[in-house]
């Protein structure tokens, strides 16, 4: 009867809602289904095992060099039967065959015993990096660096679209943390330090992910992770405490994750750390009150990792794993990714069965996990398949990855045009020249390789792609030369410019990137200052997945190009790029910070340099690499900035327009950014911000038109520490390349 009544209020708000969204609303289906499951099935949806859990004792005594699934359908049907579980994740590099047996078992085991199809989650992050020769994208380092959405969208596409036959129907990303603190060990997983990039981006993976038109008949979930603010530990260590004041939180960490809720994303998952004293797993302000109350997020929220456990063994703010359950469920989670045991099972059991956890709250989760099953598809399309397996790595799928490889490096120094090299003879050397791990970082193939015997056996190394390209096919000469440490000097005097690539040798994922120190390893900085002493050219290329600082060396070396993590086809890339094949055109979506004593984003506020207390000229330049900088072979001139100067009341909008003229005798693409600063403000503003970005391609001697319409209301607003978005009147400032204007907003909202 309750139930009845509801049907016409909760009908209503499905029918104004903006959002595709609405869990809350009846849906028929699924009532009748949760209204025939026991309790433990339904505790059996909100649990999520790893596949560990279901592999061969034989295979798990030798997991990491795992290449093979074989599983144990006997651990498979016990889970099933007793537990009823409803979500499996992860593996490692197996072939497409391989996944498909393992998918194709486990969801006829539970066939057996159950309607629900099971859904299975990989941490597909950057291709699909679980599968062995899977395309390998850049890492979101480089993608936010392309400053082109469409390649988020197209790599997250081709990820889900080499996937969704192998039955990984739910992808683990994108990544919406904000890249804050520079040496965490997971700041290559981010796309920018800017909120707009980070929320375009994984807008557009979202997009990318969801989008059916090329996994039909099959729908894959996308995961925004991790909810919120786990990219700024003070520490810098992973999972480490963050201290966020709730209004930088509101104006810079949770825009990404509202973006990804009016994107439509279907599931989230949670940062495993705490954010000024809560951990965030037990947080009812940030899940229920945030996430669900004020965002309306009606999909299903997932632990991270071992992150109930982790309220008693990592927080300590519950006394025992029953009392994080209690915690956990009472926030606001919806599925436990336990990941190797059945406690969340039997404690969430118990909790219901003494009244301290209603069947009611079990009910709503249950009721948004069997939504977002039926949203993808599931019950229609239970088993994988295996007659369409040659569209992964297909030569399409290798071109995107190679462009996007292409347009996320940036150039950021090329003193006297020493780039492009065209006939000089080159020493190559440095710790990642010969490297497949260091192009590709963790995440790729397994958590973290711990060497290049699992990339594919094509994968070129700098070094081949360096040989290849600077060899004369005619003749066989080559002008590249290996450089031997021990005979540097003698084998410089040879040569006419000294390569060398360097930045981080070995993948690392999560704690394993744990750092005490951001400068680059010093036998590294020593082996640049001995090719700097024999005054020969020195281009430097650094393949890491967060900027290690090079102070000493900055200024001597001739050219600097950051490749970042650049994936499989990187080093064709960057070969490209200095033999003038490709033209550069990414820009840091990051300030890449000069020293270890001031790393500040682009973003901050006007007092790090203040004019009543200035610091030396040298002190300010705080990057040698700011967000948005990045050379390209091309010059490209900003000209004919037109907009008005006065916006009458907030309502209207402001058209501005850019020429940008290609004055040099090769074709580029140039990303134009848009920043406004908001020059007076009741809450200290940024000096900059970015409010809109386009790249284009400009032909030699060509101009563009770009425009940019400017809205009051979502470009020169910001929220207050309670989410009340203010919008006041004032001198503001626009900047669109070396040009700028000021503007007035003649009303604040409310008319004052
Ligand atoms: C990571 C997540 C990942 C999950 C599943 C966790 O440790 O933080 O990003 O999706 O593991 O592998």
């Amino acid at each position: 009867m309750r139930l009845l009544l509801l049907i016409p209020v909760l009908f209503l708000a499905a029918c104004q809602a903006d959002s595709p969204l609405r869990t809350d609303s009846f849906d028929p289906e699924i009532e009748a289904l949760l209204a025939s499951m026991t309790l433990e099935e339904k505790i059996g949806q909100m649990t999520q095992l790893n596949i560990t859990t279901l592999v061969q004792d034989s295979i798990l005594e030798d997991y990491g060099n795992v290449s093979h699934y074989v599983l144990d359908t006997s651990k498979l049907e016990q889970l099933l039967e007793a537990f009823h579980i409803g979500s499996f994740l992860n593996g490692r590099a197996v072939s497409p065959e391989n996944w498909v047996y393992v998918t194709e078992t486990i969801q006829s085991i539970n066939q057996k015993f159950s309607d629900i199809p099971i859904i299975y989650g990989i941490d597909h992050v950057h291709g699909a990096s679980y599968l062995k020769n899977g395309t390998i994208f850049p890492h979101n380092i480089n993608i936010g660096c392309s400053f082109d959405t469409s390649l988020a969208f197209q790599a997250a596409r081709t990820t889900a679209y080499e996937t969704a036959d192998l039955g990984h129907n739910w992808l683990f990303g994108p990544v919406l943390g904000l890249g804050k603190a520079k040496s965490w060990g997971r700041y290559y997983e981010t796309y920018s330090e800017d909120p707009l990039v980070v929320s375009r981006m994984g807008v557009a993976a979202i997009r990318g992910i969801q989008d059916s038109t090329a996994t039909s008949p099959y729908k894959t979930a996308a995961c925004a992770k991790h909810y919120l603010g786990y990219s700024d530990p003070k520490s810098g260590w992973d999972r480490s405490p963050a201290e966020i004041p709730d209004q930088a939180l509101r104006e810079f960490f949770l825009p990404p994750f509202k973006a990804a809720i009016e994107a439509g994303v279907l599931t989230m998952m949670i940062n495993s750390g705490e954010i000024n004293g809560i951990p965030v797993h037990a947080s009812y302000d940030l899940l229920t009150k945030m996430l669900r109350e004020e965002l309306g997020f009606e999909g299903f929220i997932v632990t991270d990792w071992l992150d109930i456990i982790a309220l008693d063994e990592m927080h300590g703010v519950a006394e025992n794993e029953k009392e994080a359950t209690y915690q956990a469920i009472q926030a606001g989670i919806d599925m436990s990714m336990v990941p190797v045991t059945t406690n969340f099972c039997v404690y969430l059991k118990e909790l219901v069965e003494e009244g301290r956890i209603s069947e009611s709250r079990i009910d709503e989760s249950v009721r948004r996990i069997l939504w977002v099953k039926k949203q993808i598809g599931l019950f229609e399309q239970v088993m994988p398949r295996k007659d369409r397996l040659d569209r992964i790595n297909s030569p399409e799928n290798i071109k995107l990855a190679s462009q996007a490889a292409e347009e996320s490096m940036v150039l950021i120094r090329n003193e006297n045009q020493l780039l492009p090299l065209s006939g000089q003879r080159i020493l190559l050397g440095g710790s990642t020249h010969d490297s497949k791990v260091s192009l590709c970082g963790g995440w790729t193939y397994r958590f973290a390789a711990d060497g290049d015997h699992w990339f594919p056996e094509k994968m070129l190394t700098i070094r081949d792609a360096f040989e290849a390209v600077f060899t004369d096919p005619t003749s066989g000469e080559s002008q590249v030369s290996i450089l031997n440490e021990n005979h540097l000097e003698s084998q410089a005097a040879q040569a006419d410019v000294i390569v060398i690539a360097t930045g981080e040798d070995h993948a690392y994922a999560e704690t394993q990137g744990t750092i005490d120190d951001l400068a680059l390893d010093p036998a590294q900085t020593q082996l640049i200052q001995r090719c700097l002493a024999t005054g020969k050219p020195v281009v430097l290329i650094l393949t890491e997945g967060r900027p290690r600082l090079i102070p000493e060396v900055e200024q001597e070396v001739d050219a600097i190009l950051f490749a970042g993590l650049p994936g499989v086809y990187g080093a064709e890339a960057i070969a490209d790029i200095v033999s003038g094949k490709v033209n550069p055109s990414g820009k840091m979506a990051f300030s890449y910070p000069k020293r270890s004593g001031h790393i500040i984003a682009y973003n901050h506020k006007k007092a790090e340099y203040s004019s009543i207390r200035p610091v030396s000229e040298a002190l300010q330049r705080y990057a040698i690499a700011p967000f948005g900088y990045g050379l390209s072979y091309s010059v490209f001139e900003y000209s004919d900035l037109k907009m008005d100067t006065l916006i009458r009341e907030a309502g209207e909008k402001l058209e501005i327009s850019v020429v940008v003229t290609n004055v040099s005798d090769r074709p580029g693409k140039e990303a134009v950014l848009w920043f406004v600063s908001d020059l007076v403000g009741s809450i200290t503003r940024p000096v900059k911000e970015l409010v809109h970005f386009e790249k284009q391609e400009i032909q030699a001697g060509a101009s563009r038109t770009f425009r940019f319409e400017l809205d009051p209301k979502r470009d020169l607003s910001f929220p207050d520490k309670d989410g009340k978005q203010l919008l006041e009147a004032g001198r503001f400032r626009l900047e669109v390349g070396n040009l700028h204007r000021e503007f007035i907003l003649e009303k604040s909202v409310g008319g004052q």
